[in-house]
């Protein structure tokens, strides 16, 4: 069997944000190794690795994610959004979190739909901290359900209790999108997949960042997560590699036939989260 072809993306187009480190990274090369014309986005360092085309921009805004559409092409079979930044200044930064790691999401998917291929796939990064969507989902949908950037904007700043420190509550709106909108006719009409990753711990560019926002020292906070991770489960690090490759597995044809699901890769955290609750 020839593997590329299980994949399906070769000569295919497709685009992936974030793809400067960690997880999008790894799965950019990948995507290129798979024969893929990849549109990667950066934002501050350029690529190490060639692609179809770079495209530099800040996706944090209405008018960056505007700029970089006509530099993307005219038909696009996979999009992974895989971009994002930490919470961990705390609710000083949560509009600007909650902007980064959901109203994009939902903003750059919805410019993007009209020139996604029938039978393609959208897939987001999101993460094991969005487990608890289903007890925020009425919120979650309140904002899903705004129609422009400046109503999402008008809802959050009314609703700042609501945001936290904006990346719980970021990432439990992109798993509420992706289970909603599924079946929604502009994705299962035309057999656009909508999925997400939810990622455990991971060596990246945000490790300094998530280790620093428990106690404001990153080594004290890494030797926290390491005892945690490895006391309740054997745990460990995941690489980047460990995310990124399984994603584009999923945005592949290898998972043509699923669609509107949040999947854990987690070495079992969710599980063990899973299991607690449902046992207590
Ligand atoms: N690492 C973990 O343990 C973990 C766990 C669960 C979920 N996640 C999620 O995984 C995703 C990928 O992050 P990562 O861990 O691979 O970290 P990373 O190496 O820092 O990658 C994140 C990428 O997003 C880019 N980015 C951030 N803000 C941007 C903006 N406004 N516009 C455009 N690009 C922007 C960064 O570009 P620059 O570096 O050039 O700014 C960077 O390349 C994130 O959504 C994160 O929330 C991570």
């Amino acid at each position: 069997m020839d593997l590329k072809q299980l994949f399906g993306y070769e000569g295919k187009n497709v685009v992936i944000t974030g793809a400067g480190s960690g997880m999008g990274k790894a799965a950019a090369k990948l995507l290129v190794e798979l024969g893929a014309n990849v549109y990667a986005t950066v934002r501050r360092k350029p690529l190490d690795f060639a692609v179809t085309k770079e495209i530099k921009c800040d996706l944090g805004s209405k008018e960056g994610i505007d700029m970089i559409i006509p530099e993307l092409p005219e038909k696009v079979d996979a999009l992974f959004i895989c971009h994002g930044i930490s919470n961990s200044l705390g609710k000083t930064n949560a509009l600007e979190v909650q902007k980064t790691n959901f109203y994009s999401f939902k903003y750059l998917t919805e410019l993007v739909l009209p020139r996604i291929a029938d039978n393609g796939s959208v897939t987001f990064i999101s993460s094991d901290g969005g487990k608890a969507w289903r007890d925020r989902l009425p919120q979650c949908l309140e904002v899903i359900a705004t129609t422009s950037w400046d109503e999402a904007l008008a809802w959050y700043e009314a609703h700042p209790e609501e945001t936290g420190d904006g990346y719980v509550f970021a990432k439990q709106c992109q798993n509420a999108y992706v289970m909603s909108k599924c079946h929604s006719p502009e994705f299962i009409g035309r057999k656009i997949r909508l999925n997400a990753i939810a990622p455990g711990m991971t060596k990246t560019g945000l490790t300094d960042d998530f280790n620093k926002s428990i106690t404001g020292n990153a080594e004290q906070g890494q030797a926290i997560l390491e005892k945690y991770s490895l006391e309740f489960w054997n745990g460990r690090w995941a690489s980047p590699e460990e995310m990124g490759h399984p994603m584009v597995a999923i945005g592949s044809d290898i998972f043509s036939y699923m669609s509107g699901q949040v999947i854990y890769i987690d070495y079992g955290t969710a599980s063990l989260w899973e299991i607690g609750e449902l046992t207590k």
